[in-house]
């Protein structure tokens, strides 16, 4: 179903600190995709080629057929095989139908690679990503 409004991408806070000139190229760059709910978007142990942020919906995380987390609005995955270029971590399904944006692999690395801002944000919620998951493996 369209969108009734077109999504702005400055409501998004990854891309908050980006210029009206950098908008308009993320805006060329990434595509808005809807999926039905069960569909498998990244896959453990296979090549990633896409990143994936999270604009409606829910998503699980397995790791060896047990979810390791559940993604939300805001959030965002598959970077990681994009990053270090090695296998999928986990495998991702969508719970719910859900509104993604997507870059594929070499938009996304030329993006931050173009953009500090971006960067530097996205450097800010890999760490803390990294703080969740140590606080979940200590208690
Ligand atoms: P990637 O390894 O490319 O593909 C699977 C993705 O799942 C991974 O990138 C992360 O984005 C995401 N992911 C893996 N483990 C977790 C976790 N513990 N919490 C949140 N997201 C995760």
């Amino acid at each position: 179903m369209p969108r009734r409004h077109e999504l702005d991408l400055r409501d998004i806070w990854m891309f908050s600190a980006c210029s009206n000139s950098q908008l308009k190229t993320i805006r060329r760059a990434i595509e808005e995709v809807v999926v039905p709910k069960g569909r498998v978007l990244c896959e453990e142990g296979s090549i990633g080629r896409e990143f994936f942020f999270i604009v409606e919906g829910k998503a699980a995380v397995t790791r060896n057929g047990r979810r390791t987390a559940t993604l939300g609005p805001g959030s965002y995955f598959g970077e990681l095989a994009l990053l270090d270029r090695k296998p999928r971590s986990a495998t991702v399904t969508s719970d719910t139908e859900m509104t993604l944006l997507v870059l594929e692999q070499r938009r996304f690395n030329g993006l931050l690679d173009e953009m500090p801002s971006l960067s530097h944000k996205f450097l800010v919620a890999m760490a803390q990503r990294l703080r969740d998951a140590d606080a979940k493996a200590v208690n």
